[in-house]
């Protein structure tokens, strides 16, 4: 099937802009853009946006009543869906990894306020627990007569990725209508690598020439690369193409991830300041401020040549940063 003839609801503000970071790009010694997908507005915005479009398609499809999904406490993904199953009458549900706090901060107010249901599990149980858990919330629909639809961590799944498909062809038009060659290199947080997986795709047919280079923000008992092949493979059938991907084929730099996912680096951090002090532009403690960091160690180590030009996919992810208020402020101690 091509492109446009899989089924999707129009629910970011898109084509998002391009933004050239001329501050950061002298300091650097690259040629930085930023796609600005924190701008993809609905729900608050950020990449999942763009895979909910074609998940959501299906789900009304099918006449869903009851949406339910998964993630850590400050999922932006988990946020969207929430957001995203009330534009449709949908009733969200959330199974989130962590336990109920003192205080809704972040993410996990806005899921409030979208009214989700959410259902607290213990960390150390979380792995084991979370499909069983949403599986039992889709049985209790079920027999309540509801159709529920369950959306995996992150949205990764083949025809999430078409959301970043999708976005490589917004960006091979906004780059040709401006003139502009494509980038040496495409930038993004790995965090589930639907993202990723998407971004291959897409680079395969509208940008043959461009690498795409992942940071990973989290570990992962399976590598991401190999996860990250099989999902794009998945996404080739789903277009009928015949490009098939491997483990070796996609780059993903694992030096990034700091402590553990959604614990904050040192490098991190400085990365969120130095892009809101030099461009104005917000970055989060768990996704894009690693990722930025990133992009800085391969410039350093040259595994991102200096003169290069690079576009980062700024993925959103800044209500994240008001839970961490604390640590991104303890430079103000003493
Ligand atoms: C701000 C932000 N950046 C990056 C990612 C990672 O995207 P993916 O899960 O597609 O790898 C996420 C995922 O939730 C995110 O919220």
């Amino acid at each position: 099937m091509k492109l446009e003839a899989i089924p999707r609801l129009s629910l970011g503000y898109l084509p998002t802009p391009i933004e050239k970071m001329d501050r950061l790009s002298a300091e650097l010694g690259i040629s930085l853009s930023v796609k600005r997908d924190d701008f993809t507005g609905f729900g608050g915005g950020g990449n999942k946006v763009r895979k909910l479009e074609y998940l959501m398609a299906d789900a009304v499809a099918q006449g869903v009543k009851v949406l339910i999904t998964t993630g850590g406490h400050q999922s932006n993904h988990a946020r969207m869906t929430a957001a995203a199953a009330r534009k449709y009458g949908m009733k969200p549900i959330l199974v989130l990894r962590g336990n109920r706090p003192d205080l809704y901060q972040g993410n996990l107010l806005l899921d409030h306020l979208f009214g989700a249901e959410i259902d607290f599990l213990d960390p150390d149980a979380y792995f084991t627990e979370i499909n069983p858990r949403m599986a039992h919330h889709a049985a209790q629909a079920e027999a309540r007569g509801e159709k529920a639809y369950i959306i995996p961590l992150g949205g990764a799944s083949a025809l999430g990725a078409m959301g970043y498909v999708n976005a490589v062809k917004e960006l091979s038009e906004q780059y040709a209508a401006a003139g502009t060659p494509a980038p040496r290199y495409l930038v993004a947080p790995v965090g589930s690598g639907g993202t990723l997986a998407g971004l291959h795709i897409g680079c395969s047919l509208y940008w043959p020439d461009t690498e795409v280079v992942g940071i990973a923000v989290t570990g992962s008992a399976v590598p991401f690369s190999e996860r990250i092949a099989v999902m794009a493979n998945a996404g080739a059938d789903l277009l009928d193409l015949e490009k098939r991907w491997t483990a070796d084929d996609i780059r993903i730099e694992n030096d990034y991830i700091g402590p553990g996912y959604s614990i904050p680096s040192d490098e991190g951090n400085a990365a969120i300041k130095l892009a809101g002090n030099r461009e104005g532009m917000l970055l989060d403690p768990v996704y894009t401020g690693k990722a930025f960091a990133g992009i800085m160690g391969c410039v350093a180590k040259g595994s991102i040549e200096k003169g290069s030009s690079v576009l980062f996919i700024h993925c959103g992810g800044s209500p994240a940063l008001f839970p961490y208020a604390g640590l991104l402020t303890s430079d103000l101690a003493g």
